[in-house]
């Protein structure tokens, strides 16, 4: 298992690119099961979670091939209708061929998504919606099956107890864009990738409205054909990178990003004291001395993301007075704080808020990454914490972020990759 070692202390400066949006490109490779068509989908990360689903998918018989940074997809030949275990459990995402399966179809059988660090990521607002439009749902043998003969328009509710769900929204939009009639899906999600995947589907030739607002409208069409499409950048890699910033005092260009996608991050690291400046397709971030000290909580799109709380945790750990962060999306999103505390953060976790005394400075040590934005928030305490630091189990980092490393090396960091001893 691979693991980051880590020399604190020393700013960040220079620009750096960000890769097009984990999670726009899962559902929209997924998508393409929609389709006999070739799809080509442009500047494709190399991460972990990208290379289990295009697995899945060949697995499912889609034809998939890769030229650089572009995948060619094709599910004009035979298709499987059931994901084996084997690789979703691998990734949550991996439901995301439920949706286009069942309605291309009318059946598909999809493990149940493994246990999760982050507690319990339960899929009844996906299978909510699928019955609404007539699917015949079951759960059996750890597997969700579904079966319709043809889905049909329906209106529905998908709004959970914590929010709208982006992957129901997804899985039900990508269902619904062959059923007969119209979906009306309230309670929407209303997160950029959400939207990215309603514009690939409207490239296919789908009829959506709404995207992006609390209301997304499907009118059903026979067939789907190919396209030709680039993803969102990722927000919450650039969002890494601006705290990286602000934390170690450096000043870092994030380019290739839409920074309309991040104006609640871009928000609290003004008031955490950085100075941020936005451009069409890129921010620059100038750390300026200690963080000052905040309230924040994490909330469905246009709110403060929960992929990026750990994050904004480090900052925070080493703030000029105390702040408190309340996770109101995922109920155990805090394990990070126990390992910042191993780094002399000084963290109180109670449900989900966490009181953080800002410490003035935090020292190297051996520490444990949990999950895939735990283990960023672990890699940036490193980044200012005094002497080395080790980050084990880097596998999670290495499903979300490309090159982390060397993207940080590039901009000043003493990072380096090491494989087991
Ligand atoms: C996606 C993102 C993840 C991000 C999360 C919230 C992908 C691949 N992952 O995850 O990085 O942290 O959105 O922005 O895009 N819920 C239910 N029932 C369901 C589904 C969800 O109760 O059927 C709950 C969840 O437990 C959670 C909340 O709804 O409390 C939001 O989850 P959801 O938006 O579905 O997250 P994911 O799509 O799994």
């Amino acid at each position: 298992m691979d693991r980051f070692l880590i020399h604190g202390g020393r700013p960040l400066f220079g620009s750096v690119s960000v890769a097009s949006a984990k999670n726009a490109v899962l559902p929209i490779l997924a998508a393409c099961l929609l389709t006999e068509e070739e799809c080509a989908i442009r500047n494709v990360p190399a991460l972990e979670d990208v290379r289990t689903m295009l697995k899945l998918l060949a697995a499912l018989g889609v034809s998939v091939q890769h030229s650089g940074r572009t995948v060619r997809l094709c599910a004009g030949g035979r298709i499987a209708r059931s994901a084996p275990y084997d690789i979703v459990r691998r990734m949550r995402a991996g439901y995301y061929v439920l949706g286009p399966l069942l309605g291309r179809f009318g059946e598909a059988r999809v493990s149940l998504p493994g246990g999760c660090a982050i507690g319990a990521r339960p899929v009844d607002l996906h299978l909510k919606g699928l019955e609404a439009l007539g699917a015949r749902v079951e759960v059996e043998h750890g597997y969700v099956q579904a079966r319709a003969r043809r889905l049909a328009g329906a209106a529905m509710r998908l709004e959970g107890t914590r929010g709208p769900s982006v992957g129901a929204t997804a899985n039900v939009m990508m269902a619904a864009v062959l059923a007969r009639g119209e979906t009306v899906i309230d309670g929407a999600a209303r997160e950029p990738e959400v939207v990215d995947l309603a514009a690939f589907l409207g490239r296919l030739g789908a009829d959506i409205r709404g995207a992006g607002t609390p209301t997304v409208r499907v009118r059903g069409v026979r067939r789907l054909g190919g396209a030709d499409f680039r993803p969102i950048p990722d927000r919450v890699e650039a969002g890494t990178f601006a705290v990286a910033a602000a934390l170690t005092g450096g000043r870092v260009q994030v380019r290739n990003c839409r920074p309309e996608h991040l104006a609640a991050v871009v928000d609290k690291l003004g008031e955490a004291g950085a100075e941020v400046t936005c451009e069409r397709r890129s921010l620059t971030v100038t750390g300026r001395g200690r963080p000052r000290p905040l309230c924040l909580g994490t909330a469905p799109y246009p709110g403060f993301p929960t992929d990026i709380q750990a994050q904004f945790t480090a900052l925070l750990a080493v703030a000029d007075g105390t702040s408190v962060v309340t996770e109101n999306i995922f109920e155990a999103r805090f394990l990070h704080t126990m390992e910042l505390a191993r780094m002399g953060a000084d963290i109180q976790v109670s449900g989900s808020v966490a009181v953080i005394r800002g410490v003035p400075r935090l020292s190297g040590a051996q520490v444990m990454a949990s999950d895939l934005r735990a283990s960023a928030a672990l890699v940036l305490a490193g980044l200012v914490a005094e002497g080395e630091t080790e980050v084990r189990r880097i596998y999670h980092l290495d499903r979300g972020y490309e090159r982390l490393e060397s993207k940080l090396g590039a901009l000043g960091a003493r990072i380096e990759r090491r494989g087991d001893d």
